[in-house]
């Protein structure tokens, strides 16, 4: 490719002419694309006023560059691998050309379902190949897919329908996740009994598990009943450049979750150009990419960039530790993977388990090790660059976000030198600055601040569904002008950046956003509890854990307790339940009436020495109340 980066002068020449002259640049990285129609202009609008384009006036299909493009050249090379849950049941391969056949099918079968361009599909389903294909097949035929992680709850679940009015839900009967199965047609037939979910019309439901389930007559559909049935011909639906090609739910600081919307060009052109630059993937490398596509970083990094690459890439339906610590390492062996992107919450507990699990086995064919989703600490840089990488793997430290679409800061694989917790240097086209407390831009140099990208990049999100004023609010009002990121950063002599975690109330707990202000919504609607407030505290594992300050008329009752994890696990799901909670008989509060969540932080941290100025409490005494009960 044209494009690809092979050295820091490479980089450099990228790097200034991204800058001198964006649309030259993008333009020409562009073309090596298949388009149906080229675009009037290359990027139009601008962060000013929320209305950026790119490629504007260009038609084609995402999924042609995924697999039709590849055919002649790699149709019998393996697309994606499929590692089950269970270790003794056989992988699966899927090459270039069979996806593409089974993504032609299942688009047409989704279309006999109904479903037109522009119609918006759930997906809830678990790590199976049939997800990825899913995500496919509604691309082929311009369906913006909506993927809600299987570790949703029902409510969650039902929330994220009723949000974007998705018409058609797709899942599973159950999935396999270690020695856990998770009930997601239970879950999703209750999700369907909340009003809000009326929009959808059918059910696909795929058979994984073979658990008993009931159907529901006229709304629910076997996979297997209607697949064979469905022609492998699909013709591509023509998109516009500004089409919607998926919306993602996040958590934010304040309110319900965000349904973040990536257009078809600009993400597509984004997710190619990062993929190929950071990972530097051979023709013969195997790739895995760790994530749920129930993330953002299965959407960039397990589907749309390897594909568009025509690499191998690897899917994983289980958990790290099933059967046991070892399994990682296995799989590294069992299929050669040279390339590994994992989150740092995983390396930390796989460190736990000692290295003699890791160096039992065969890893020679690592080259490149990724890292992602959290700030990773210095202790478990070192010992994925000693033990798993043999010091003969670069680490690449990827930061970005599901707003950014892709990596915007990130060593490139073998080429940028790497320094532990440094994500180093931003990608061509990204343009960081770090914003002072009067919001200044920090100038060139070392420095430290609020990280904003100055410039839109073509990944960027274009939207909140449903709701721009809300996008305007939360990215591009703090700092007017510039793309506000919501983490906090670094930048050393060289320029290296590193990332120092979020600076508002969005938490990171094993690498998956959790909002303080969902979390606390969900304890309050236990009927005994009264007001809780929600902070984050250092965690070995989990890299942050969540702490709960609830004040209930059972003060004292212990058993409200796991009560309250019921509620949290029913409104939210499992991975927002609270790692402690303390009863509370009150919450430091200001007289207007906000909670100071900085002296709940320094509580839950252990820190009981100054706490700033606290005159401006309601009631000082209940710091010290506070205190004393303190987990
Ligand atoms: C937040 C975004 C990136 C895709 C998966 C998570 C944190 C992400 C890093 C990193 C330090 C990181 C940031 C960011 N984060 N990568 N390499 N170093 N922090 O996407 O759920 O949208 O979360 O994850 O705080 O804002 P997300």
């Amino acid at each position: 490719m044209s494009w690809k980066i092979q050295s820091m002068e490479d980089y450099a020449v990228a790097y200034q002419k991204s800058k001198k002259n964006p649309n030259d640049f993008w333009a020409d990285i562009a073309k090596t694309f298949t388009w149906k129609r080229e675009w009037d202009s290359v990027l139009s609008g601008s962060i000013e006023n929320t209305d950026v384009k790119w490629f504007d006036g260009a038609e084609l299909n995402i999924t042609e560059n995924c697999l039709d493009r590849h055919l002649k050249e790699r149709g019998d090379k393996v697309a994606l691998l499929f590692e089950a849950n269970d270790p003794n049941e056989a992988a699966r391969t899927y090459t270039y050309k069979e996806l593409h056949e089974t993504v032609c099918k299942t688009a047409n079968m989704i279309k006999d379902l109904g479903i037109k361009k522009g119609d918006r599909v759930c997906l809830y389903m678990s790590m199976v190949p049939e997800l990825l294909i899913s995500v496919l097949a509604c691309a082929r035929i311009g369906a913006v897919h909506s993927v809600v992680f299987g570790g949703f709850s029902a409510e969650a679940l039902a929330g994220r329908i009723e949000d974007c009015e998705c018409k058609l839900l797709i899942t599973n009967d159950a999935g396999f996740r270690g020695a856990k199965t998770i009930p997601l047609k239970n879950i999703s037939d209750e999700a369907l009994e909340k009003p809000g979910s009326k929009c959808i019309e059918k059910v696909l439901v795929h058979k994984r598990v073979g658990e008993n389930v009931s159907m529901k007559e006229g709304r629910d559909i076997w996979w297997h009943d209607v697949y064979d049935a469905a022609s492998s011909d699909c013709v591509a639906e023509v998109m516009q450049a500004e089409d919607p090609l998926f919306i993602l739910y996040t958590s934010g600081s304040t309110g319900k979750p965000k349904g973040i919307l990536h257009s078809t060009a600009g993400y597509m052109v984004w997710a190619a150009y990062t993929f190929a630059n950071v990972f530097q993937v051979e023709e013969n490398d195997t790739y895995w990419c760790t994530a749920d596509i129930g993330w953002i970083t299965g959407h960039t990094y397990i589907t749309y960039g390897p594909l568009l690459n025509g690499a191998t890439t690897t899917m994983f339906e289980g958990v790290p530790t099933y059967p046991d610590a070892g399994r990682f390492w296995e799989i590294v062996e069992k299929h050669s993977i040279s390339h590994l992107y994992t989150a740092p919450t995983a390396i930390r507990a796989l460190m736990a388990h000692g290295k003699e699990i890791v160096e039992s086995k065969n890893l020679k064919s690592l080259k490149v090790l990724g890292s992602v989703g959290e700030p990773i600490n210095e202790e478990a840089w070192n010992w994925y660059n000693e033990v798993v990488g043999k010091k003969n793997c670069p680490i690449v430290d990827s930061w970005w976000q599901t707003e950014t679409g892709g990596i915007l800061i990130s060593p490139l694989a073998g080429i940028t030198e790497t320094k532990p917790c440094y994500a180093t240097l931003p990608l061509p086209g990204v343009f960081p600055v770090l914003m002072d407390t009067e919001g200044n831009e920090v100038p060139f140099g070392k420095g430290e601040g609020n990280l904003c990208i100055k410039t839109p990049w073509p990944g960027m999100t274009r939207g909140i569904w449903g709701d721009m004023d809300r996008f305007k609010q939360t990215y591009f009002s703090a700092y007017p002008g510039y793309y506000f990121t919501g983490d906090g950063c670094k930048r050393d002599e060289d320029s290296f950046y590193r990332i120092t975690g979020r600076v508002d109330d969005v938490l990171n707990v094993s690498g998956h956003r959790i909002g303080t202000a969902e979390v606390e919504d969900a304890i309050g609607q236990h009927r005994d509890v009264i007001e809780a407030a929600i902070v984050g505290f250092d965690h070995d594992i989990k890299g942050q854990g969540i702490y709960a300050y609830v004040i209930t008329n059972r003060l004292g009752d212990e058993s409200i307790k796991a009560e309250i994890l019921a509620a949290v696990t029913k409104h939210i799901g499992a991975i927002a339940k609270p790692d402690k909670i303390q009863l509370v008989p009150g919450l430091p509060k200001t007289r207007s009436g906000k909670i100071m969540r900085r002296i709940l932080r320094k509580i839950a941290a252990h820190e009981f020495s100054n706490f700033g100025d606290t005159s401006t409490l309601l009631d000082p005494s209940i710091v010290d109340k506070i205190k004393e009960g303190v987990l």
